[in-house]
């Protein structure tokens, strides 16, 4: 949630910063902007909207300065527009900085400020930082200023600053939103994520919270908001820019929802034991004893991969017979979890650097649990933050509606299942049985792929309905929130998701020839029921797209549309079923015509509470 870029070094900052901001828009895309200070050749520049109105204001402006900062903004407090837009600055213009996250005593400091004469330009947050900056640089020198400054900031922030008078440094600084700093030669590129980093340099360092870097082109110092010294490793990134690219697909969310057969392939390859029936998850090693006494587990995650937790809830109660609970992150902490020792609470988060998952880890992490991360990040505060985990080696995932990410997920509650399983009562076969099935699952995954046309063809014939019903029971229950989620958020319909058998206790009422339903029918065990389900829809008038096991003849007699997806264990069903789900919604979305790939309203790395 909102982008920030830093560059300082040998060459102009604002083609490195301008690609960068690129890289990050999918964490903001209300408006961006761009400061650069070398002395001589001040510049600020800002633009409501995507990147590209801010590479368009720039044109072929001049901009020779090593050194500057830059934002893609994700509006919280004031509407997107060029004075809400980062970078912010002192009354002198003297000072720049971008801010990600939250300032949550803004109101108090601003008055403050105001009373000594400081003039605001902004609505937001952020710009109290700047004149803070100010007033005490009127006392002390600017690194000082600066540390003063986060010692009053109640909040999060992933800061970046400049200052005109001297351009030899960038100060960076993080409490809450993440932080990354590239060390190249003679240079540093410092993001909010890797991924505007990479291209300069595998070699990062993550700040963590509560830290301060000073960097100039040839070093940095890394102290505490008391100004104690700290000394942290540089981590090689094996990240491949490749895998960053949309590599000929119109849209990243296309490209990821294809990628899925090779990002299944990496969460589990190397990951299983055939002959021993087992998982061989590295990450968990060290906890494997802890595992092994564990009573309870509390899966906390948000959105989509929330519904990988549920997933994971259904198949860890069935073979490793361990209760598990699945808690919305934002709920975790005003709920009173009964928690223990013998309690793991795993948090499941794509970017490893969403806020209502990172503060229930914390909450876990006081109450005496063990935590676990399943992270897609590396690097992210929640991989760092866990005692143990395992990461999904999906990619860079930058659609902002969340497609290999989930598949990843699920195919890493299965082989924790797995692991969890065979601790206790799992048998050998059905150990050796899941896994032989979960191998298989990429092929099978490439084979609804290749039937793309005929479900883009259902996306067309149903494009203009607005509201829809996703219905599924059992493994697929969350799979109707998830298909409802993805339809919702990139094609800007009504959607709900509900469990079959709830349909009947309310929802059907809203059923009529204008209110479509998605029914997932697999043929597993709750079939039967799932079919009663849609004769009541199809009694009542209800159009139907069913999604089906390859060979049941027998569903296309009730259902308008059938999409088929093939056979396989019923607990791996999800991983099958979500596809064309997942098709569906970006055919509809693409249909519409909107940007699927930056849908209104959202960001990808929801940092903020
Ligand atoms: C939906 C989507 C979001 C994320 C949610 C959690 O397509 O992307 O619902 O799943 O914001 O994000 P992570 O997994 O990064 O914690």
């Amino acid at each position: 949630m909102c982008g920030i870029v830093g560059y300082i070094g040998k060459q102009k900052a604002s083609p490195i910063l301008l690609e960068g901001l690129k890289r990050l828009e999918y964490r903001g895309y209300d408006s961006a902007g761009m400061a650069i200070a070398d002395g001589e050749n001040n510049f600020l520049v800002k633009a409501v909207g995507r990147v590209a109105n801010l590479e368009n204001k720039i044109g072929e402006k001049k901009i020779l300065g090593t050194v500057g900062i830059a934002h893609t903004r994700w509006a919280t407090h004031g509407k997107p527009s060029d004075q809400n837009s980062h970078p912010h600055q002192d009354c002198t213009g003297k000072i720049s900085l971008v801010h990600n996250g939250i300032i949550e005593n803004y109101r108090e400091l601003k008055k403050e400020l105001q009373a000594k004469g400081h003039k605001f330009k902004s609505e937001t947050d952020s710009e109290v930082a700047a004149h803070l900056i100010e007033e005490f640089n009127k006392k002390m020198n600017f690194e000082t200023a600066v540390l003063e400054t986060l010692k009053k900031i109640k909040g999060t922030y992933g800061l970046a600053i400049i200052n005109r008078e001297e351009p030899d440094k960038i100060i960076v600084a993080r409490n809450g939103s993440p932080l990354v700093i590239g060390v190249g030669a003679g240079e540093y590129v410092i993001a909010s994520d890797v991924s505007a980093i990479i291209r300069h340099t595998p070699q990062v360092i993550y700040l963590d919270d509560g830290e301060v870097a000073v960097i100039k082109k040839d070093g940095h110092q890394i102290k505490t908001i008391n100004n104690e010294a700290k000394n942290k490793k540089i981590t090689k990134l094996d990240w491949d820019l490749e895998r960053a690219e949309k590599q000929g697909y119109p849209h990243f969310m296309l490209k990821e929802i294809f990628d899925q057969p090779a990002s299944v392939e990496d969460a589990i390859r190397g990951r299983m034991l055939l002959a021993e029936g087992l998982a061989k998850l590295g990450g968990l090693q060290t906890v494997s004893e802890k595992l092994r006494k564990i009573e309870k587990i509390i899966i906390v995650s948000c959105g989509t991969s929330y519904h990988a937790g549920l997933v994971g809830e259904y198949m860890i109660e069935e073979y490793a017979g361990i209760p598990v609970e699945v808690e919305y992150a934002s709920e975790f902490r005003y709920r009173k979890p009964i928690i223990n020792s013998r309690t793991a609470v795993i948090a499941i988060s794509q970017s490893g650097e969403t806020a209502d998952t990172l503060a229930a880890i914390r909450e876990a992490k006081e109450k005496g649990a063990l935590t676990l991360g399943i992270v897609n990040v590396v690097g992210s505060t929640i991989a760092r933050e866990t005692d143990a985990g395992v990461y999904n080696h999906a990619g860079p995932e930058i659609g902002v509606a969340s497609t290999k990410a989930f598949t990843s997920q699920l195919s890493i509650l299965v082989l924790l299942t797995l692991t969890l399983g065979r601790q206790r009562d799992m048998s050998l076969v059905t150990g050796q049985r899941i896994i032989k099935e979960l191998r298989r699952i990429p092929k099978l995954i490439q084979s609804i792929l290749d039937e793309k046309d005929q479900i883009k063809k259902i996306a067309k014939k149903y494009h203009g309905y607005e509201d829809f019903l996703y219905l599924g029971r059992k493994y697929n229950f969350p799979i109707a929130f998830e298909g409802a989620l993805k339809i919702k958020e990139i094609s800007y319909v009504h959607a709900e998701g509900y469990a079959t058998g709830e349909m009947k206790h309310g929802p059907i009422a809203l059923i009529d020839k204008n209110f479509p339903s998605v029914f997932l029918a697999p043929k597993d065990s709750v079939y039967e029921k799932t079919i009663s389900g849609m004769q009541e829809i199809k009694a009542r008038g209800g159009k139907i797209i069913a999604i089906a096991t390859k060979g049941d003849k027998e569903i296309a007699k009730i259902a308008d549309d059938v999409i088929y997806i093939p056979k396989t264990l019923e607990m791996l069903t999800p991983l099958l079923a979500v596809v064309p789900l997942q098709l569906l919604a970006y055919y509809v979305g693409t249909a519409k015509g909107f940007d699927v790939d930056k849908p209104r309203n959202l960001a990808k790395s929801v940092t903020v509470e």
